[in-house]
């Protein structure tokens, strides 16, 4: 049974609650303080809470909700915030869920439940993906916003954060059902999206037809409006470049990296998880600078060549035969090996989580890429940063797609589409700058580089709030 104590803390002039209780519950706490935060009852984190040091020390381990939290957190601490506006960064603006009923094309009657999570808009509208998946958790919606809360603050585009979904398998449902689910889901929430508000983006189980379907019910209700979506297709008003954009700001934050180090994108080796969207123009823009892509690898299986993959002949047989077995341009190899394979520069291109307690001490790399979203856990952060390896942060190596999701939503709001040199000349500018902005933090902070680019992130948003004056 949980114990639960009421105690007054100095700094914060109302009551607190902290729970002493073994961590498995403070965990699930953390998660109420996210979901009830506006309740006048606030769970207390600050310095003085019994059970902070015991659960954020185990709860990184466990999601990206306890990683998100813990990072701003600690970034939080860096930065001195008053505890009173740290609690506030964290609850969100606001947090939508419906019922999404449609017909099935068999007549039958079925329901799903669809989220937004609007996270905060201090410095702009909310900006997020929508993703269609059985598991779509409230919790994790939630801890996603947050950090497209800090991400788009680190890129320093004026936008806020959120996230959203509907719990739903995407490939058991005909595109007819697709679109009319797509469609009720707008019509419940057009009044709290929008151009000003929330503009939403495709994610996992999206895509342009999805944004497509949702510009066009949202603009029976409001006129015609191509900015309340992002990553249309192009003929909708979507950007020239947004496809590769995440992949290429990657390459751009890795080059502004080495340049720290003397170093640049040729001649290195690389080593390549994950060939899909982000992973497969990764590898050929690093091809493309002379950079020697050694291994790649994808759900099908892996390859390496010591010499350097031929990576445009590489893309030509994954499109043929829709697999990177058989390639005759290297040899396969054990997809287990290559997170530790001898590289230069490891770019985990596909799901989170991969670097972690078991293989973290036994990676080579000199450089990690964090190009997907949570690739490393914290343990493993912990361990790579005692061998040394640089690590360049999701929050900013993948910030690419969210910069040209904003160049778009520009483009809709002035009625002009620029030119794809002008989209990725602007991306290298923003992902040159925010690279240098987080050096900063990192030398006032004395700071690695994920402290250093969430220090930068949640002090923007923290100006912003200050400045717009947030105690009602
Ligand atoms: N696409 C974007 O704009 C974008 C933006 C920000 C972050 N991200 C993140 O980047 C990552 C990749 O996104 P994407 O859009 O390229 O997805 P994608 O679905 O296009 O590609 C994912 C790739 O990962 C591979 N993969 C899956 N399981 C694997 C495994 N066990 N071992 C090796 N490879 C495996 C798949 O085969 C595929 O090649 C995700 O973490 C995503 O959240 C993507």
């Amino acid at each position: 049974m949980p114990v639960v104590v009421l105690v007054m803390t100095g700094w914060l002039s109302r009551w607190s609650l902290a729970v002493l209780v073994p961590w498995r519950f403070s965990c699930s706490a953390d998660r109420w303080f996210y979901m009830h935060g506006k309740l006048s009852l606030v769970l207390d984190f600050g310095p003085h809470a019994v059970c902070r040091s015991q659960a954020v020390s185990q709860a990184v381990a466990m999601n990206a909700l306890a990683g998100t939290s813990r990072n701003f957190r600690l970034a939080s601490r860096l930065l001195g915030l008053d505890s009173k506006l740290e609690k506030s960064l964290l609850i969100p603006f606001r947090e939508i869920k419906v019922e999404c009923t449609i017909p099935k094309d068999d007549g039958t009657l079925v329901s799903y439940v669809g989220f937004r999570i609007q996270h905060d808009n201090a410095r702009g509208p909310m900006k997020g993906g929508i993703r269609y998946h059985p598991e779509v958790d409230p919790d994790e919606v939630n801890a996603l916003a947050q950090l497209m809360t800090w991400k788009t603050a680190v890129a320093d585009i004026p936008y806020g954060g959120a996230k959203g979904g509907i719990g739903c398998s995407p490939r058991e449902l005909s595109k007819s059902e697709l679109e009319r689910l797509t469609r009720v889901f707008t019509q419940k929430i057009h009044d709290l999206i929008g151009i000003h508000t929330d503009v939403p983006a495709p994610d996992m189980g999206t895509n342009a037809q999805t944004m497509a379907w949702i510009l066009d019910e949202y603009s029976k209700f409001h006129g015609h409006s191509p900015a309340v979506v992002t990553g249309k297709p192009i003929d909708l008003g979507g950007s020239l470049g947004r496809e590769a954009a995440t992949g290429r700001g990657v390459v751009y934050a890795t080059e502004a990296l080495l340049a720290e180090y003397w170093k640049a994108v040729k001649g290195l080796t690389f080593v390549i998880q994950g060939f899909g969207n982000v992973g497969s123009w990764v590898a050929r823009l690093i091809h493309e600078r002379g950079g020697k892509v050694i291994a790649v690898s994808d759900v099908t299986g892996a390859v390496k060549n010591p010499n350097g993959i031929d990576i445009p002949e590489l893309l030509k047989y994954k499109e043929a035969t829709g697999s990177l077995k058989g390639f005759s341009g290297g040899d396969s190899m054990d997809p287990n090996e290559l997170l530790v394979h001898e590289c230069d520069v490891l770019v985990p291109c596909a799901l989170g989580g991969v670097i972690n307690k078991e293989n973290a001490a036994d990676v080579k790399a000199k450089f990690i890429i964090e190009a997907a979203n949570h690739p490393t856990d914290p343990e493993a952060d912990e361990i790579l940063s005692k061998k040394g390896v640089i690590m360049l942060p999701d929050i900013y190596a993948n910030a690419g797609g969210v910069t040209v999701s904003y160049f778009e939503w520009v483009q809709n709001i002035q009625g002009f589409m620029w030119d794809e040199d002008k989209v990725n000349k602007e991306l290298k500018r923003y992902m040159t700058q925010a690279f240098h902005n987080i050096k900063t933090m990192c030398q006032t902070h004395q700071c690695n580089l994920r402290m250093g680019a969430f220090t930068l992130g949640v002090n923007r948003v923290a100006r912003a709030t200050l400045l717009r004056g947030w105690e009602a």
